[in-house]
């Protein structure tokens, strides 16, 4: 098991160039079960849960290359080749240790007219459950029965149906978008997410030849065509490393360029970021970032997109520990977002929790410590934290950063952080 080791208090500088977003890349990987042909897919990050849904797909049957880094950016080329399905399960040991692997439950039930998909089950940060997908694939009229922890759907061909969503789920939209597209007649999904991975997906979907209106709207209006075709495809910049790595300046101080990112999916954290006192400039698709002086406290809800994402809350939670007032952090998204305060405050932050909301007061600085990762954006922001603190810090438990952030103590250290990654020989 892998730890990270990183010595407080180094400023960072120089430019960072933003991977491809993990979020994005899944249900594009999953839209490839939608029709036979080979797909190729550019700018793929280098993840664990890319991995984990690649050998999903393989084992449903799919034939997946990778070819050389054709681009400066250095991210692998995938050849997806989605002609002959073998199977129509997801098995309990994949979908367990990602959640998303549900996004092939609507491409492979449009195709086949079969898919068998082990339920999540809880999961860290909250129950989660999926009701919303399997709500509206029963609209679409496929059968539905639950045993043995999985759900078994069969459908003849979808239909078309109205959808509501009672909460905008993000892969419930992209997972009744995708079964929509092959559907018979006209789907309209009301209080659809709107997040940019869900319009980039619907892009490529109506590449592929889907006939898919109001994206980035909260009503999806979806004509179903009988087929699709396979296309050539970029994954969009990932908005949450880049928040990521802007708050790191926060947290370190000093000057940071993040090339190759979207500014515009980050409005509402770059205006939270301004608040604190952060310096944010804007060029084209590079955000250059920079701090001078002490942060200032601000308060932070989260909400769906174009709200301030729920994936930066514990990163900014960093922040505000070391900003100069009092500040207050509330989780709208789930339930259960606040693993990362303990760990914080054995770095000597004076966080308390009541309810859904974090109540932070600043402190002058943290104390390197050790603690561990309890789940993606927690570890990140451990090692935003790590980088502020005095001393040393030794995060355990990484794996749980590797599932979403490409090699990002090679990309800290590039610009100055001193952060090791060693091999421990513990199992836990
Ligand atoms: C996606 C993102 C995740 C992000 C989250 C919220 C991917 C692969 N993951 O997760 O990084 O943190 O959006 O922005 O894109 N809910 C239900 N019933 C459902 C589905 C969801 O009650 O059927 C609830 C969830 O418990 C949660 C809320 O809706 O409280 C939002 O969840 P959702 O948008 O579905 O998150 P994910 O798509 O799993």
């Amino acid at each position: 098991m892998d730890q990270l080791t990183i010595e407080g208090g180094h400023r960072l500088r120089g430019n960072i160039r933003v991977s491809g977003a993990k979020n994005a890349a899944l249900p594009v990987l999953a839209a490839t079960l939608l029709t036979g042909g080979t797909f190729s897919i550019r700018n793929l990050p280098r993840l664990r849960d890319i991995y984990t849904f690649k050998r999903l797909l393989t084992d449903l049957g799919v034939t997946i290359e990778e070819t050389d880094a054709s681009t400066d950016r250095n991210a692998p080329v995938l050849e997806v080749d989605s002609t002959s399905l073998k199977s129509y399960e997801a098995p309990y040991d994949l979908v367990r240790t990602m959640r998303a692997s549900i996004l092939v439950l609507g491409p492979l039930l449009a195709r086949s007219g079969r898919a068998r998909v082990s339920l999540p089950g809880g999961c860290a940060i909250g129950a989660r459950p999926i009701d919303l997908h399997l709500k509206g694939l029963e609209l679409m009229g496929a059968r539905l029965k639950l045993r043995e922890g999985y759900v078994d759907a069969k459908a003849r061909r979808l239909k078309g149906a109205q959808i509501y969503l009672d909460i905008p789920s993000v892969t419930g939209t992209e997972n009744l978008m995708m079964a929509a597209s092959l559907a018979k007649g006209t789907t309209i999904i009301k209080n659809a997410a709107r997040e940019p991975e869900i319009v980039s997906l619907g892009e490529m979907l109506n590449k592929m030849g889907a006939k898919i209106r109001g994206l980035g709207s909260d009503t999806l209006t979806i004509e179903g065509v009988d087929d699709l075709s396979p296309v050539d495809w970029e994954i969009m910049p990932d908005r949450i490393e880049t928040g990521t790595f802007m708050m790191a300046v926060g947290a370190s101080g000093g000057e940071l360029i993040l090339d190759g990112c979207m500014p515009d999916h980050l409005q509402a954290v770059i205006s939270k970021l301004r608040s604190t006192g952060l310096k944010i400039d804007i060029s084209g698709r590079s955000i250059s970032v920079s701090k001078k002086g002490q942060l200032k406290s601000v308060d932070i809800k989260t909400a769906p997109y174009p709200g301030f994402p729920t994936d930066l809350q514990a990163q900014i939670m960093v922040l505000m520990a070391l900003s100069g007032g009092l500040s207050v952090i509330t989780e709208t998204i789930f339930e259960n977002r606040f693993m990362h305060v303990a760990e914080l405050r054995r770095l000597g932050a004076n966080i308390n929790v009541e309810g859904r909301s974090a109540i932070i007061k600043g402190v002058k600085d943290l104390k390197g410590a050790p603690v561990m990762a309890t789940d993606l954006r927690a570890s990140a922001c451990l090692v935003l934290a790590g980088l502020a603190a005095k001393g040393t810090t030794t995060i355990s438990r990484v794996y749980h950063l590797d599932r979403g952030y490409e090699k990002i103590e090679e990309k800290l250290s590039r610009v100055g952080a001193k952060i090791l990654r060693e091999k421990t020989g513990q199992l836990f």
